[in-house]
C-alpha cells in the first residue's frame, strides 16, 4: 500500500515531537514537507529530519507540496483557519487541540470537515490513545465499575517550565481552561458518555500575577452539571512545584479507577535518607510519549483504510464550547449553561 505523505505545520515544543514520530515511528507514513515561519529554524528542522520540501507559509505548503495530509501543530489561534484551508485543498487533517479558540470558528471547521467525508479529520486528543486511558475505557465498557457518575480531572504543568508557559500561554492559547483544561473536558464526555449542561469556574494566581493581569488564571477549578445528575470536576494549574502531573479518577456505582495518582517519571523507586522517593514526571512529551505516537498511527491507519476515527470533529467542537463556557464562567463569576449550538443540527 502507498505511504501517506504528510506535511507538518508548526515545529515548536510539540511540533518537533510529532514530526519525529511521523518520520521515524508511524508505519505507512512519510514526512515530506515542513512549515515553520522562522527560516533558520525551518532549515535546521529540515536537516534534522532529512526533509527538503520547506515552507515558511502554510498556504504555500498546501498549494505546492506533494502531500496527502497535514498535521497542524501551530499556535491554537491558527488551527481553525488552517484546518479549513487544508480541507478545501483536499488534504486529510490531523489538528492539535484545541480545534480553535472560539465556538464560532470551530463550527466552521466542523461544517468544512463534514462536507468532505472522503477526508479524514482527526482532532488531537491524545489522552484517548494513552494505554492507561484506553485500559480504563475497556474496564468501564466491560461494566467493572458499574455506571460511571463522577469524573475528576487534575492537570498541572510544572513550575520548572513556567517561563516557557508564560511566553506560550498568552492570548493565542485561549487561556488556562481552553489550553490545558480542554483535555479533561473531552475525557469527561468520553468517560461519562454525556455532555455537561452547565459550569461554575473559579481561578486565581498564587505565584505569578501575570496570568491574572492577562485576564487568565494560573490555577483554576471548574464544576460541571449533567442532565442525568452525573458530575465532573476539574482542577488545572500552571505551576506545580513537584513536576508535570495529570491525574484522572472515574467513579462508578460499583467501583472507581484512578489513572496516575502518582505521576512517576519511570518505575524506579529510590530508598534514601529522606525516605522512599519516586521522581515525578517532568513534562508532557515524557508522560504522553506513547500516546502521541499511537494517535498519529491511528490517523494514518484511518487514511489508509478509508475510515473516520472514533474521535471526531464534533468532539473537538464540543470540547471548545465547554472550554469557552468555563472561561466565561470564571471571568463573570457565575454559573453558566453550556450551549452546543451548531450550524448543522
Ligand atoms: N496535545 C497536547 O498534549 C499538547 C501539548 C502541547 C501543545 N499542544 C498544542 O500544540 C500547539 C503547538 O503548541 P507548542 O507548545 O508546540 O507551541 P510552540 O509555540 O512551541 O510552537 C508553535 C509553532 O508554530 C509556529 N506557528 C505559529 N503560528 C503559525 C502559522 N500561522 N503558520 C506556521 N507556523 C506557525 C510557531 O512559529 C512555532 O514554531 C498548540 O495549539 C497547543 O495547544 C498540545
Amino acid at each position: 500500500m502507498k505511504k501517506v505523505r504528510i506535511g507538518i505545520a508548526g515545529l515548536g515544543r510539540l511540533g518537533m515531537t510529532h514530526a519525529r514520530n511521523i518520520a521515524y515511528y508511524t508505519v505507512g507514513a512519510e514526512l515530506t514537507a515542513l512549515c515553520r515561519r522562522d527560516p533558520d529554524a525551518l532549515q535546521a528542522a529540515g536537516e534534522e529530519l532529512s526533509v527538503q520540501d520547506l515552507y515558511t507559509d502554510f498556504d504555500e505548503m498546501l498549494q505546492n507540496a506533494d502531500i496527502d495530509g497535514v498535521a497542524i501543530v501551530t499556535a491554537s489561534d491558527s488551527h481553525a483557519r488552517q484546518a479549513i484551508q487544508a480541507l478545501r485543498a483536499g488534504k486529510h487533517v490531523f489538528c492539535e487541540k484545541p480545534l480553535g479558540i472560539s465556538a464560532e470558528e470551530c463550527r466552521q471547521v466542523e461544517q468544512a470537515a463534514l462536507a468532505r467525508p472522503d477526508l479524514v479529520f482527526f482532532p488531537g486528543f491524545m489522552r484517548r490513545f494513552d494505554p492507561s486511558y484506553q485500559y480504563a475505557r475497556e474496564k468501564i465498557d466491560a461494566g467493572l465499575i458499574g455506571e460511571p457518575y463522577l469524573f475528576k480531572g487534575f492537570a498541572a504543568d510544572p513550575m520548572s517550565t513556567i517561563e516557557e508557559c508564560i511566553q506560550y500561554g498568552g492570548k493565542g492559547s485561549g487561556g488556562l481552561f481552553m489550553d490545558l483544561g480542554i483535555h479533561d473536558m473531552d475525557l469527561a464526555r468520553w468517560f461519562l458518555g454525556e455532555d455537561p449542561t452547565g459550569v461554575f469556574a473559579q481561578g486565581g494566581s498564587f505565584h505569578y500575577p501575570i496570568f491574572t493581569q492577562r485576564g487568565d488564571a494560573e490555577a483554576g477549578i471548574a464544576s460541571y452539571t449533567f442532565a442525568s445528575g452525573k458530575m465532573a470536576v476539574l482542577h488545572a494549574g500552571r505551576a506545580a512545584p513537584h513536576g508535570y502531573h495529570v491525574e484522572t479518577e472515574i467513579v462508578g456505582t460499583k467501583g472507581s479507577i484512578r489513572i496516575s495518582p502518582t505521576p512517576r517519571k519511570n518505575h524506579a523507586v529510590l530508598y534514601l535518607q529522606q525516605g522512599v522517593v519516586t521522581e515525578c514526571c517532568e513534562n508532557f512529551p515524557q508522560r504522553f510519549e506513547e500516546a502521541y505516537r499511537l494517535e498519529l498511527q491511528a490517523f494514518v491507519d484511518c487514511i489508509r483504510r478509508g475510515k473516520q476515527p472514533g474521535v471526531t470533529v464534533t468532539d473537538g467542537r464540543k470540547a471548545v464550547q465547554i472550554a469557552q463556557a468555563t472561561t466565561r464562567s470564571f471571568r463573570e463569576k457565575r454559573y453558566l449553561e453550556i450551549s452546543y449550538a451548531s450550524f448543522l443540527r
